[in-house]
């Protein structure tokens, strides 16, 4: 299936694995780039010389194109943007903020810049400062958000730039990617399906949870304090919604949050800790390979876009 995003990123299918904190390290992304996608290594808030092992690491397991998704919110995001020019990665994608700092010297080195957008005037802003994409991300994926469904964003955003667009956000089947296309995207980022790769180092318990969700098993911590995040309803979202209620702040609340992902995914600690995850988490049954899940994915949205 070529579409602009295929050919801009040398990939066989038009398949993003979200880069995903703590989640998404070389293993997952190099078994999803050798499956024919594009793998993302999660710079979260890691230091540059911790990326720079994680894409040595993917680099030794695959040779086909991968990437690094950089928060640009990061302590550590100055040091990263560097890591990725000096380890010649092909892509990157950016999250939590404007790129534009980085923008030529990325530009320079032939890095493709795809920015995460929720917003058509984010997307509008982005190709005019030089991105080769956008991800349009709705509200319904897992990990931090915005306000707009999938539904509504992507075909917005597609009107909006004439650069690709790729949809983010409850897509996890063939029918998801169907109707991506059909909203006028030109291939999908997933985030919540990959979680419970074979390949994916999350902890057993993390992926039972999502294996075991239904579909009204989220909750958004946060949106009172404008930072909201998708996660599986446990003890701390229960905790930490009402104390927003309560009118707690964001500073006052922290100490549920810190290090709570990094607990569930590395400890399983899914009771306090955080277990992002997107909506579609309902429908995500089983784990499989990297490579089972993207050519089933493959197969169903060929066959109902009618190529086969
Ligand atoms: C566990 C988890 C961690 C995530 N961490 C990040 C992150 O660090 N940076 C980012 O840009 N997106 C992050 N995301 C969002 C994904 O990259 C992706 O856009 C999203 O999961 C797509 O929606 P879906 O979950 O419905 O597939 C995360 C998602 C999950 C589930």
């Amino acid at each position: 299936m070529k579409t602009r995003v295929t050919e801009l990123l040398g990939i066989e299918y038009p398949i993003i694995q979200g880069g995903m904190a703590w989640v998404a390290e070389h293993n997952l992304a190099a078994a999803v780039s050798e499956a024919g996608g594009l793998g993302l290594i999660g710079g979260a808030s890691a230091p540059g010389e911790v990326i720079r092992d994680e894409i040595r690491k993917a680099r030794a397991l695959t040779n086909k194109p991968f990437g690094v998704n950089i928060m640009l919110m990061s302590p550590y995001a100055d040091e990263v943007a560097k890591v990725v020019v000096e380890e010649g990665v092909k892509v990157v994608t950016t999250g939590a903020g404007n790129p534009g700092k980085y923008m030529e010297m990325w530009k320079n080195a032939g890095i493709k810049v795809i920015p995460v957008v929720a917003s058509v005037a984010l997307a509008r802003m982005m190709e005019k400062g030089g991105a080769d994409a956008v991800v349009a991300e709705g509200t319904e994926s897992g990990g931090h958000i915005g306000d707009q469904t999938t539904m509504s964003l992507v075909p917005q955003v597609v009107d909006a730039v004439s650069i690709p667009v790729i949809a983010a956000g409850g897509i996890a089947d063939g029918r998801g990617i169907a109707a991506a296309f059909m909203l006028g995207a030109e291939a999908v980022q997933m985030g919540t399906r990959f979680v419970v790769a074979k390949e994916s180092i999350a902890h057993q318990n993390y992926k039972d949870r999502i294996i075991k969700a239904k579909d009204i098993d989220t909750a958004v911590t946060g949106r009172s304090h404008g930072h909201p995040v998708r996660g599986l309803r446990n003890k701390m979202t229960r905790e930490y919604i009402k104390l927003e209620q309560e009118g707690k702040s964001f500073e006052e609340l922290e100490y549920l949050t810190m290090g709570s992902l990094r607990n569930a995914v590395m400890e399983g600690d899914i009771m306090t800790g955080t277990v992002m995850a997107g909506q579609i988490a309902g429908m995500v049954k089983k784990e499989q390979t990297c490579k089972e899940m993207i050519d089933e994915m493959m197969a169903e949205t060929e066959k109902l876009l009618g190529r086969k």
